[in-house]
């Protein structure tokens, strides 16, 4: 798995599939476990991210860990975290379709070598990715989806949207990450004992 892991990073380290190719620092191809069972999708880089070349290490990516460890989770033990486009989009911009569609072809790997069980797709962009015709995250956030390889995949709100929006009242959007979180963390924990037995 490693070694199928890395020779897609290999092609990806010298792709210029699309115009990102000529303005990016680094690529960012992913963090975390690879042999896990959660795969995390975000959309892009952004700066922070262009200059490590590692996803979610930015004010989001902090706020995302925290959230994780909040039900014990983290990117060290748990989680293999990814994004729908490996290059920055210039000034944070949204993802263009044919950008989302040249980089497809990364995101697909990685998820045909790992076969997470559980996908979370993180935001609008990673949801629309995969569930075009779902309606809107804030509608369907929390909710299972079938998705690649008998995976279960949820919707969840970025950390820059909750960043956005910082109330916890309930009802709020860090209220019902909060449930998200937990419900992802109890699916995880029967997957893990069921695959103990
Ligand atoms: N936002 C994302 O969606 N991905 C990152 O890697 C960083 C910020």
């Amino acid at each position: 798995m490693f070694e199928e892991l890395e020779n897609v990073r290999q092609q990806c380290l010298n792709c210029q599939k699309c115009p990102l190719g000529k303005t990016r620092t680094n690529i960012v191809f992913s963090d975390g476990v690879p042999n896990s069972n959660i795969v995390l999708i975000g959309e892009a880089p952004g700066f922070n991210e262009d200059m490590q070349g590692k996803p979610f290490v930015g004010r989001a990516g902090q706020l995302l860990d925290k959230i994780l460890e909040s039900v014990g989770l983290s990117r060290e033990n748990d989680i293999y975290i990814c994004n729908t486009l490996k290059c920055r989009p210039p000034e944070n911009r949204d993802p263009l379709p044919e950008e989302k569609k040249a980089c497809r072809f990364y995101l697909d790997e990685q998820l045909r070598i790992l076969k997470p069980k559980i996908i979370l797709l993180c935001g609008r962009v990673a949801l629309t990715s995969f569930l075009p015709d779902a309606g809107a995250i804030s509608k369907i956030r929390g909710k299972w989806f079938d998705g690649p390889n008998g995976a279960k995949m949820m919707p969840i709100f970025h950390p820059s949207y909750l960043l956005r929006n910082p109330s916890h009242k309930p009802g709020s959007p860090k209220a019902l990450m909060w449930e998200d979180v937990q419900e992802i963390k109890k699916k995880y924990d029967e997957i893990k004992k069921a695959t103990l037995k």
